[in-house]
């Protein structure tokens, strides 16, 4: 089983770029292992508890279960737009999480994981947090952004990460594969020397912090957020489920996960925290999750802020210019691990060129001569026809299409596969230039050439459309459909080689898929 996770998104405000980005690509990774034919389960919700949601709410004058709510919603209605298919939804308030962090937290404190201690120092009555020397400025003092300081000492429960740090280092040293790209599985490494000196607080005193989940062995705290939010992982896995829970069977789903996250929090929460956790939970180092871990959409190479107020919407983007544009985008404009800047212009124009200019048209014009050309739209290329070179070359590229595409989805990295997917379509435009079936069609002696000539595209066409569904699953579902090959829809990865549609073969009317986005005359002109 393909067990697929994002990481799940504060709901202590709207749903922006970067979500979609996470959850789309995701969505993408999943579609294209299911195209292989793997069985798959795809998790992905939203992290409702914490300081921030209660701080929000707060400022709103509401509770912060209202609160929660209220973007929960957000999250999941933009999710639904944007056309991802996940399996399993996770939100932390959720009484079967709860209880599964709360056993989690039992289970811990009786193998001697958790313990209690004091702690003294200083504290930032603003923030609500316990401040370091690194929060000291250039002067040695607590700035005044940090508001009021005052020395503090107050009891919390520990988790002994350190025990862990060992292991850690060897299975990191040991497994190359675990984090991708791999520089980001250098820059965990680099970060354990700290890990082994340091265990990690993972009470939160309710006085200063009710929004969260009671420990079970103590009821003046709540977890930490994050040990908390990683355990959804397992939480919705099923792991250490009611036996008559409606949850997937643990077993079943958990070999080795692919977590899909941001490249924030990698150290320390994921590759620190939630391995160590899995470690003392007693899981074996064939059980680790692996983790893609992606870069950062910016605005006009600014990191985006609330404050700045550079946040781009994703329901705006996809409500003005379609799920199509959209999804193509973030998976077209981005290389995964990097960051990328969200540049309006390039939006526009990636769907104009690739999308409705090169595949748009080609499938309209191609579908359309057939439909003139050909007696009962029906393609018919004689049997013994001879191919000539620049039909081989054609059924080569093709070849290569695929075999690129897959080398590059392997390893996440959409957009090279989308650029190669592109060439192949460039190609066929190209090709259809230098067959002229338009002028093949006026002369009944090169009937057999025409029918080869728009066979060739068409082929083409349903093959693309495959390789292209994980990605615009929606529009290549209506490519098949007005290619006349709508059963095509299942065809495995394996089978995709030339030859699924076969002659005779009718089309369908067509319809233009990607009709160009109309913007105002100057802008077009620019
Ligand atoms: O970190 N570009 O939630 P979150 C790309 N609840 N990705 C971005 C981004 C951007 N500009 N900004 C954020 C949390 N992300 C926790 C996770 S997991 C158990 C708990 C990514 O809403 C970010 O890297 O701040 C993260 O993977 C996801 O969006 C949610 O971020
Ligand atoms: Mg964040």
């Amino acid at each position: 089983m393909y067990y697929l996770t994002t990481a799940i998104d504060y709901t202590n405000g709207s749903p922006h770029i970067g979500h979609a980005y996470e959850k789309i690509l995701s969505d993408i990774l999943v579609r294209y292992q299911k195209l292989k034919g793997v069985e798959t389960f795809f998790l992905t919700g939203v992290d409702q508890h914490g300081q921030k949601v209660q701080q929000s709410a707060e400022k709103e004058g509401i509770h912060p279960a209202t609160y929660a709510a209220k973007n929960t919603k957000k999250f999941k209605k933009l999710w639904e737009q944007v056309g991802l298919d996940y399996d399993g939804w996770a939100e932390t308030t959720d009484d079967r999480h709860k209880a599964c962090v709360g056993k989690i937290l039992t289970q811990l404190k009786e193998k001697g994981q958790l313990y209690k201690k004091s702690h003294q120092g200083f504290y930032s009555v603003r923030q609500e947090q316990f401040l370091t020397d690194r929060d000291r400025n250039e002067k040695g003092e607590f700035g005044a952004e940090w508001g009021e300081v005052v020395e503090l000492s107050e009891e919390n429960w520990y988790f002994k990460l350190s025990d862990h740090a060992q292991w850690l280092q060897d299975y990191l040293g040991a497994t190359p594969d675990c984090i991708y790209p791999s520089f980001r599985q250098q820059e965990v490494i680099n970060s354990l020397e700290k890990m082994h000196k340091t265990d990690l607080c993972i009470s939160r005193p309710k006085e200063r912090l009710f929004w969260g989940i009671e420990l079970p062995f103590d009821a003046e705290y709540v977890t930490y957020v994050w040990f908390d939010a990683l355990i959804n992982y397992l939480s919705f896995a099923g792991y250490l489920a009611e036996p008559d829970s409606d949850l997937p069977d643990f077993n079943e789903i958990w070999e080795r996960p692919v977590h899909v996250i941001g490249k924030d929090i990698l150290v320390p929460a994921h590759a620190i925290y939630w391995m160590a956790m899995l470690h003392a939970l007693g899981f074996k180092d064939e059980q680790m999750p692996q983790f893609v871990v992606h870069g950062f959409w910016n605005a006009k190479g600014e990191k985006m802020s609330k404050s700045i107020g550079n946040i781009i919407d994703p329901k705006e983007l996809a409500e003005t210019y379609g799920v199509d544009a959209l999804r193509y985008y973030l998976a077209r404009d981005i290389h995964t691990g990097k960051d990328s800047d969200f540049i309006p212009d390039r939006f526009i124009s990636i769907f104009q060129t690739e999308l409705a200019n090169d595949l748009g048209n080609l499938c309209n014009r191609t579908l359309n001569m057939t439909v003139r050309f050909c007696e009962e739209k029906t393609l018919n290329t004689p049997s013994d026809y001879t191919l000539a070179e620049l039909d081989q070359q054609l059924q080569a590229s093709l070849i290569k299409t695929k075999e690129e595409y897959i080398k590059h989805m392997d390893i996440y990295q959409v957009s090279l596969a989308l650029e190669t997917i592109n060439k192949h379509v460039k190609l066929c435009n190209s090709y259809a230039e230098a067959n002229q079936p338009w002028a093949l069609a006026k002369d009944e002696a090169h009937k057999a050439q025409l029918h080869n000539c728009l066979y060739h595209i068409i082929e083409s066409l349903a093959q693309i459309a495959l390789l292209l569904s994980p990605v615009l699953p929606e529009a290549c579902g209506k490519i098949l459909q007005q290619l006349g090959a709508a059963e095509l829809a299942n065809t495995t990865l394996a089978d995709i080689s030339w030859g699924l549609i076969q002659q005779p073969h009718t089309v369908n009317k067509p319809k233009p898929i990607f009709p160009r986005i109309q913007l105002p005359e100057t802008q077009e002109q620019a």
